[in-house]
């Protein structure tokens, strides 16, 4: 069945496992949904409820997918089985599955930076911004920049843990927080930049009162720190005994948001400087992809530097990201089919690949799907993994408190998850549900159209 007969990979080091998980963790979630998320939801206020969200939520959930992965040193079908026994297989078995859906809709949205990034090298954005965001993201084109962008994302996942996973995020995670830093630090020397801070950190309380407000902030929480589908998990399976887990919890989610938040102070007031306000009203998939290259436009020489160094800090924000999900399913495949690694990277991947193109000639195919896994599979997935280690792991505060320095915080981390996580997750879903069955119901109905 597994692998035993090889060792199982290892990080080569603590830092390559943290820039890793960071990196999986940063993507296109925190730069192009999470700042018109909060400046459609209420600004400052919907801030707060995300920060609530990440850190009483999400954090304690990370731990456990931590203290599973490192415990059972196994992919998520397998780990799962191991503390749970057969029952729980189906569960990493839907892992599995949001995996493939994330990824196949993910691959195509990061075919559109890598064109974009190719425009602001062949010269900028002249012409109209809609126009161009239209041509992009659909057709035949869509589907040769995605299946480039996958082809990458395959090759780095075929190279192993350390050589391929690893030395990508050691090279890449800290040119990613450059740029970052860079853009943000530029966009506040512009003048009007006000107006851009001023939109993004509004504050709202009323906006936030609605269990559709929380819904939101709860899945882009998981969604952006990539748990609730076995990503987390199966990177902590390649680390050893004495990683502090709780602290590695914490690194990644304050990293995670704080790319989040600079995002929007990198955003904003880019677009706000050049005029272009009215274009981020609508909250739809494109608004980035249509206002920012619109704003690079209008910035004279400066545009096309300063938009290549932005699509770039997306591309390496989605492969950090890509690599992380096509390795939930590589592993999980060479741990249940005995498949190589090669063999398991490749044939998954153009699996997902074909899956995706649906979505690459279609934008609402696209938006069905990240709707159905951000609203239903990964809080569902979160849920799931709430319970597991609240009161189905047997081991779960030992293994926890390996490697950790103070012991005392532990068994309210596991009557959180057996008590307070649950709740608070049924809750989240009661509008989760709906949401993403309409998306199901429009993926079915008018997915062809
Ligand atoms: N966290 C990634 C992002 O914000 C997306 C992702 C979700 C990656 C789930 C892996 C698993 O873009």
């Amino acid at each position: 069945m597994s692998s035993s007969s090889q060792p199982r990979e290892q990080w080569a080091s603590r830092l390559g496992f943290t820039l890793a998980a960071i990196g999986s963790a940063v993507g296109l979630g925190n730069m192009w949904r999470f700042p018109y998320l909060t400046a459609e939801n209420g600004g400052a206020a919907f801030l707060i409820l995300y920060i609530l969200m990440v850190f009483v939520l999400g954090l304690p959930i990370m731990l456990a997918e931590f203290v599973i992965g490192r415990g059972a040193k196994k992919s998520p079908i397998q780990a799962l089985e191991h503390y749970g026994g057969r029952a729980w297989k189906p569960v990493g078995i839907a892992f599995v599955v949001t995996g493939f859906v994330i990824l196949s809709y993910y691959g195509v949205i990061a075919g559109w930076t890598l064109r974009y990034a190719g425009r602001a090298v062949l010269g900028g954005f002249p012409g109209s911004a809609a126009e161009r965001f239209q041509e992009y993201s659909g057709g035949g084109d869509a589907v040769v920049f995605q299946v480039l962008f996958m082809a990458i994302t395959i090759g780095i996942v075929m190279g192993g843990i350390k050589k391929g996973i690893e030395r990508t995020a050691l090279i890449l995670m800290p040119l990613l927080f450059l740029i970052v830093v860079g853009i943000a630090i530029y966009a506040a020397t512009l003048n009007g930049a006000g107006g851009g801070y001023r939109f993004y950190l509004h504050t709202d309380f009323r906006d936030i009162l609605s269990l559709g407000v929380l819904t939101q902030a709860a899945g882009q929480a998981f969604y952006s720190l990539s748990l609730g589908m076995g990503a987390m998990l199966t990177f902590a399976s390649y680390l050893s005994g004495d990683a502090n887990l709780p602290r590695q919890s914490l690194i990644i989610s304050v990293s995670d948001f704080a790319v989040a938040f600079v995002a929007g102070l990198m955003v904003f007031p880019l677009i706000f400087a050049l005029g272009l306000s009215g274009e981020v009203g609508e909250s739809t998939i494109g608004a980035l992809f249509i206002s920012l290259p619109q704003a690079f436009s209008q910035m004279g020489s400066a545009g096309p530097p300063i938009g290549l160094l932005f699509f770039v800090a997306l591309i390496v924000g989605a492969l950090t990201s890509a690599i992380s999900l096509l390795e939930v399913v590589t592993a999980s495949t060479m741990d249940s089919l005995g498949w190589s690694r090669h063999k398991a990277a490749l044939g998954t991947g153009v699996v997902i690949t074909a899956l995706g193109i649906p979505a690459a000639l279609n934008l609402d195919v696209l938006g069905a799907m990240d709707a159905l896994t951000n609203n239903l599979l990964i809080l569902v997935g979160a849920l799931a993994l709430a319970v597991f280690v609240g009161w189905i792991m047997p081991d779960a505060t030992r293994e926890a408190r390996k490697g950790a320095e103070s012991t005392r915080w532990f068994p309210v981390w596991r009557n959180f998850l057996r008590f307070v996580a649950p709740a608070l997750l049924v809750l989240i879903l009661i509008r989760g549900v709906p949401a993403a069955l309409d998306a199901l119901r429009a993926l079915l109905g008018g997915g062809g159209g």
